[in-house]
């Protein structure tokens, strides 16, 4: 059921079977098995996708239900067993991989019985997994525009900035223009990337695109990359948190920057949560100060090197419109 589901989503056996950590073999064998119990075949080929056909839609629908309601049995379950056992599923952009370890860290040293998961992935595929119900919670940003109808709750800032090597002219440059930044040969993160999203909309506001030299999958990436020269780049102020390239990465002074963004904690709106995930909720809301506190000493630490901007001296979060607190 959940091969099927995978198929239908991503339109590939291919990409189905890596996700899963199978073999394209298995795969086919596994359709082809369903397909005879079903008497019908589940999936067409047009062009290099696979779309199920009208037999396929409805197996995937049932199977959207039946997985939903194994997960809904799950959490039923693991709250009758109240906090001492059950499961957290947790999903998160790749910019909070640099904090939801520690929250989950100390949260299961206070439940040491519960079961966690944390799958750290981009936007796009954030939102697909929650449209799909695979986990309890999510944390990324900008939840109102998700698509879906959410549960949304404040977390804490996720500031974006422009970084380039530390002996880029433009370091020594202070209120730099965007259209001075369009001349520069940029490293954009893959198409599905919220931090992609966000800096193309800032050029396009001004009617301007930034000059692509290079697309990189990951923050980590992008960070070597700016190392070696490739070109400058936008970055959350989280993945400077404990490497900032050996002193070798420098923020920019950009006008605009950096841009006040915020991480939620998300989730369908009408799904209830498991007692464990509404804990853990509580439990991460918890931890604002003290990962505003790390970000302002990664901020300090990147102005001292090249003395460019300061965060906002804000005691509240940075986001003008709340949904949810
Ligand atoms: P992304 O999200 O990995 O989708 O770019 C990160 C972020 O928005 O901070």
């Amino acid at each position: 059921m959940q091969l099927l589901e995978a198929i239908v989503r991503l339109g590939s056996f291919t990409r189905a079977a890596e996700e899963m950590f199978l073999t394209q073999p298995t795969v086919s064998m596994q359709i082809k098995k369903l397909s005879d119990t079903v008497g019908m075949p589940l999936f067409l080929t047009a062009g290099r996708q696979v779309v199920p056909t009208d037999a396929g839609r409805e197996v995937h629908a049932a199977v959207r239900t039946i997985l939903r309601t194994l997960s809904d049995l799950e959490t039923k379950l693991a709250d009758l067993k109240g906090l001492k056992s059950g499961r957290l599923r947790l999903a998160v952009i790749t910019t909070a991989k640099y904090f939801a370890p520690e929250i989950l860290g100390a949260f299961c040293e206070k439940f040491p019985g519960i079961e966690v998961s944390l799958k750290i992935t981009n936007r796009d595929r954030i939102i697909e997994r929650m449209a799909a119900h695979e986990d309890d919670l999510y944390i990324f940003g900008e939840p109102k525009s998700a698509g879906m109808d959410v549960e949304a709750t404040y977390l804490a800032p996720n500031p974006l900035v422009i970084v380039a090597r530390n002996d880029h002219p433009l370091t020594q440059e202070r209120r730099i223009p965007l259209e001075r930044l369009a001349e520069e040969n940029f490293l954009l993160r893959e198409t599905g990337s919220g931090i992609r999203d966000s800096l193309v909309r800032r050029f396009q506001e001004k009617g301007l695109r930034p000059r692509v030299r290079m697309e990189l999958g990951s923050n980590e990436a992008i960070k070597h990359a700016i190392v070696a020269g490739l070109g400058i780049s936008a970055l959350s102020l989280h993945s400077l948190n404990l490497d900032w390239g050996g002193g070798r990465l420098a923020m920019l002074d950009v006008e605009g920057f950096p841009v006040d963004r915020a991480w939620y904690l998300v989730h369908p709106k009408g799904r209830e949560l498991s007692t464990l995930a509404r804990t853990f909720l509580a439990f991460a809301i918890e931890q604002e100060p003290e990962i505003r506190a790390t970000l302002n000493t990664t901020y300090q630490t990147l102005r001292a090197d090249n003395q460019a901007i300061l965060l906002p001296e804000e005691d509240g979060h940075p986001d003008p419109h709340p949904i949810h607190r």
